[in-house]
């Protein structure tokens, strides 16, 4: 049984992990749309790899998320399951195709630039979470290398195929990605706002449902052994 003030850091780590883990999940469904996009074998190659790593990294999070969901009864560890509709629902991958197929090659490959320095920036605050010392930390210090690996080779490609690009043009993607990402969690706290508006009525209409359910009788739908030109206009046969 957890203590009563463990129970609000638990909250707050497993919804910290089960985010990680959906934008992890995202990165990894991207760059496998980039694998399959891209036609020189060294840019397929290196997205295939990034691809992988971002796997291994959703599912590291997801081993976190539930070695602490463990600690919940049935009932409270079920608000934490992972559900991949979860993915477009939560904006981390867009209804309106993947990032590749919608963004020049330029732009996609700042995307990565920036994204890749935001997440290495956001694990900081994961490892003070799970603690710097513990087995979690050394997981999550290991994707952290991983992220500026990303980043790197990211770095690399651009300077190597746009030198001209300035660093404050950099500095005013990784602004624009800042901003999309506070965004993006701003939606997410209203969609869960409007779900605890919306759950008491959703509850009572169902109990209304049931209870009018409950006094109908079936027999009454049976229709063999029944002139169907009898029956009243009114009924709901
Ligand atoms: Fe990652
Ligand atoms: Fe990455």
């Amino acid at each position: 049984m957890l203590k009563a003030n463990a129970k609000p850091n638990l909250e707050k780590a497993l919804y910290v992990l089960q985010e990680t883990a959906y934008a992890e999940h995202g990165s990894a469904l991207e760059m496998l749309t980039a694998c399959k996009t891209v036609k020189k074998d060294t840019h397929v190659y290196g997205y295939f790899m990034h691809a992988k790593d971002e796997y291994s990294h959703t599912k590291t999070f997801l081993s976190l998320l539930g070695s602490r969901a463990q600690l919940l009864s049935n009932r409270g560890a079920r608000k934490w399951r992972y559900n991949s509709y979860g993915l477009i629902r939560k904006g981390y991958i867009s209804q309106e195709g993947f990032l590749i197929e919608m963004m020049k090659l330029k732009d996609f490959i700042a995307f990565v630039y920036t994204n890749e320095l935001l997440a290495k920036e956001s694990f900081k605050n994961i490892l003070k979470l799970v603690g710097p010392e513990s087995r979690d930390g050394l997981l999550i210090k290991n994707i952290m290398n991983d992220e500026l690996r990303h980043h790197g080779m990211a770095k690399e490609f651009f300077l190597k195929n746009y030198p001209k690009l300035q660093p404050w043009q950099l500095r005013l993607y990784k602004l624009r990605e800042t901003i999309k990402n506070k965004g993006r969690k701003l939606y997410i706290k209203n969609l869960n706002f409007l779900e605890k508006v919306l759950q008491p009525i959703n509850f009572t209409l169902a109990f209304i449902v049931g209870s009018l359910l409950l006094h109908l009788n079936p027999n009454e739908f049976k229709r063999e052994g029944k002139n169907l030109m009898e029956i009243s206009t009114n009924s709901i046969l």
